[in-house]
């Protein structure tokens, strides 16, 4: 078995560029930006992974490639073993369908669905015939551990942000993912429905060993995770050892020196 197959993720020199609109042909590299550079990251299985750094230093983009749902202009990504960087689309809508869970930025609910229409669709789209059968009951009882059992028959346009956030959380537990990505999974909530959602996240992440990558910029739950890599303008700049345990740094309440500047660094 190759390095490859024992990781959930393994990112090889990842890089993104875009064309900006003004470029008038695409070899102009001066009218290229540079998103990302020279990415290395490896994942483990059942890992779970804070992803920190200002705005606009490619936390998202970075998301976006290791999820499969962007492709990187340059570099290898691995996805339990299977090349990712060659697969076609389809291929790759295929393996996010069964592994992934993703929990948007800006939630991307359908808006012409209701709250537990929106949460059933991934099961409803399952290849598996169980977890299709199951789909109604499934998204009722996520829906009710978000605390939205009162809201199931809601519109995205009439539920508030933080409502939105949590159906587009329980959307992405319904098919309990190998690999569930969060971008800011608790930014627009307050501190209880916040608690509450990344508890969920952990909940998940040691009950069902799904794989956690999460970007935030709450130091608190960067340090939920057992490991926090950090992008400072589109490169990789930190990261903490993988195979340290983070009970040490939890004991006293207080993060390892070299974390707590990083975070403190990168707002
Ligand atoms: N398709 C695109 N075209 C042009 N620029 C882009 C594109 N996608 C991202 N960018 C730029 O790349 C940079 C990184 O964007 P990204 O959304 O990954 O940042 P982020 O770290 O997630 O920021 P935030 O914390 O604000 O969500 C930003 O400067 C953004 O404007
Ligand atoms: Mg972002």
């Amino acid at each position: 078995m190759n390095k490859q197959n024992l990781s959930a993720i393994n990112a090889n020199n990842i890089e993104k560029q875009v064309s900006l609109p003004s470029a008038t042909s695409a070899t102009d590299s001066d009218k290229k930006l540079e998103i990302l550079k020279n990415i290395n990251l490896t994942v483990n299985c059942g890992e779970s992974i804070a992803i920190v750094g200002a705005s606009g230093s490619g936390k998202s983009t970075l998301l976006g490639i290791l999820a499969g749902l962007d492709l990187p202009t340059k570099g290898e990504m691995f996805f339990y073993g299977q090349p990712f960087h060659q697969l076609d689309e389809e291929q790759r809508a295929g393996v996010r369908r069964k592994d992934v869970g993703f929990i948007f930025q800006q939630f991307l609910l359908v808006p012409s669905l209701t709250a537990l229409e929106n949460v059933m669709l991934p099961a409803e789209l399952s290849d598996d015939a169980e977890m299709r059968a199951s789909a109604k009951s499934e998204a009722e009882r996520w829906l009710q551990k978000v605390g939205l059992d009162h809201r199931l028959t809601h519109f995205p346009n009439q539920l508030s942000g933080g409502e939105q956030q949590r159906v587009a959380i329980a959307r992405a537990f319904i098919t309990k993912p190998k690999l569930l990505f969060a971008d800011e999974p608790s930014a627009n909530l307050d501190s209880d429905n916040g608690k509450l959602v990344e508890n969920l996240l952990f909940e998940l992440n040691q009950t069902a060993e799904t794989t956690l990558i999460l970007v935030t910029h709450n130091p608190e739950l960067a340090k939920r995770c057992q490991r926090t890599v950090s992008l400072i303008g589109g490169t990789l700049v930190e990261e903490t050892a993988p195979d340290k345990d983070p009970s040490d740094e939890l004991a006293d309440g207080t993060l390892d020196l070299d974390i707590s500047e990083a975070i403190a660094n990168a707002f």
